[in-house]
């Protein structure tokens, strides 16, 4: 075994984790990536090669295949896991719950027995703003506000992922967990080489705004516009994908310096509401172009508004978001635009 301190990122050719391999590799570290390409693209891994201007270590391997799994902790000293590989697409995992809880639990069950059967301590979870559900009454959240039902598969994976690192950890095994609870992802690395990869229609507003303006899709739709905020559209919490990379860096660095076996929860946003119309003016102004939108009814299962309180992240961590929204829709449109002339 080569002696050497790796970090493992499951889904490393995927939108938050291509932002945090290269984030990792400009902090020093060291990530051995893998990554199925269910739902990304090798060239992903080529547009970070060219970012960080090294060769990645990449296997391509299923998180729920333990044997496959295993094989990669034989052959590196693995030191920490970022695990971000799982579906996510909220309506799919209505129509095939067992495709949801078959990868995002058993991967993530996989990966647990790894790291106690290989000692590995340092474990970082990719959780969702979407465990909170709808915040009724209040629109800022922080870790310790209630929690409702999932209304989905693809939350319950969130929320029992999270159940079951607790568990694990509460069982006394020697492991440190972090927890990131992210809110919206948006954006795309500046230099236009890496970004979300869609598979098929969006669902998200940000590739479905930039797929539009680029004439992939005709018009967006706003879904409501009689919400009770300022201008009757829904409120999120949009963070740029890079300053999310980057919380992982610093989640990465505290848990490395803890010395006892830990589960904590932060939420990574920015701790600014926005809404949709905010985002289709930001667009219009950074790109120049009109967009071709219109209101629609509201689809089922929105929340009205919710964004993150951010004090536990910089109080434990010590990390908070830099980028502005402008940054972010900019970065989101150059990616578009790039990738389409490729
Ligand atoms: C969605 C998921 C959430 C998941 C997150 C991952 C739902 C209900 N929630 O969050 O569980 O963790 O993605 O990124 O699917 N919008 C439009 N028109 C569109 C698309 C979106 O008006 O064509 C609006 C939505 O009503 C919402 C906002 O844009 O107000 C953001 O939507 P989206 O990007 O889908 O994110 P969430 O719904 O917040």
């Amino acid at each position: 075994m080569e002696e050497k301190n790796y970090i493992l990122v499951t889904g490393g050719a995927g939108f938050i984790g291509s932002h945090t391999v290269v984030e990792l590799i400009k902090n020093g570290k060291t990530p051995v990536i893998i990554d199925d390409f269910r739902n990304s693209s090798r060239e992903m891994l080529n547009g970070i090669e060219k970012i960080v201007g090294s060769e990645l270590i990449f296997h391509n391997i299923d998180v729920s295949n333990k044997n496959d799994l295993a094989a990669i902790f034989t052959k590196y000293s693995i030191n920490g896991i970022i695990h971000f590989a799982a579906d996510k697409a909220v309506g799919e995992s209505v129509n095939n719950p067992l495709k949801y809880y078959k990868n995002n639990i058993g991967g993530l069950i996989n990966c647990l027995e790894c790291a106690l059967e290989f000692n590995v301590e340092n474990f970082l979870f990719s959780s969702s703003c979407t465990v909170y559900g709808d915040p009724e009454g209040s629109t800022t959240v922080t870790e310790e506000s209630p929690q409702q039902d999932a209304n989905s598969p693809y939350g319950a994976t969130k929320q029992m992922g999270e159940r079951i690192l607790s568990d694990v950890v509460k069982s006394g095994v020697n492991l440190k967990v972090l927890n990131l609870r992210y809110f919206n992802p948006i954006g795309a690395h500046e230099s236009g080489l890496i970004g979300e990869l869609p598979i098929g229609r969006p669902n998200n507003l940000l590739p479905y705004v930039t797929q539009t303006a680029i004439g992939i899709l005709e018009k967006l739709t706003v879904f409501g516009n009689t919400y009770n905020t300022p201008d009757g559209t829904c409120i999120r919490d949009y963070i740029h994908v890079v300053d999310l990379a980057d919380a992982h860096v610093s989640g990465l660095d505290w848990l490395e310096k803890q010395s006892n076996s830990t589960f904590e929860i932060v939420n990574v946003g920015t701790g600014r509401g926005t809404s949709v119309l905010e985002i289709i003016h930001t667009f219009e102004k950074v790109s120049g172009k009109q967009l071709n939108w219109e209101f629609g009814v509201k689809r089922i299962g929105d929340v009205e508004q919710i964004f993150a309180d951010v004090t536990k992240a910089k109080n434990l961590i010590h990390w908070d978001a830099k980028k502005s929204m402008e940054d972010a829709v900019r970065d989101a449109w150059n990616w578009e635009q790039k990738l389409r002339n490729d």
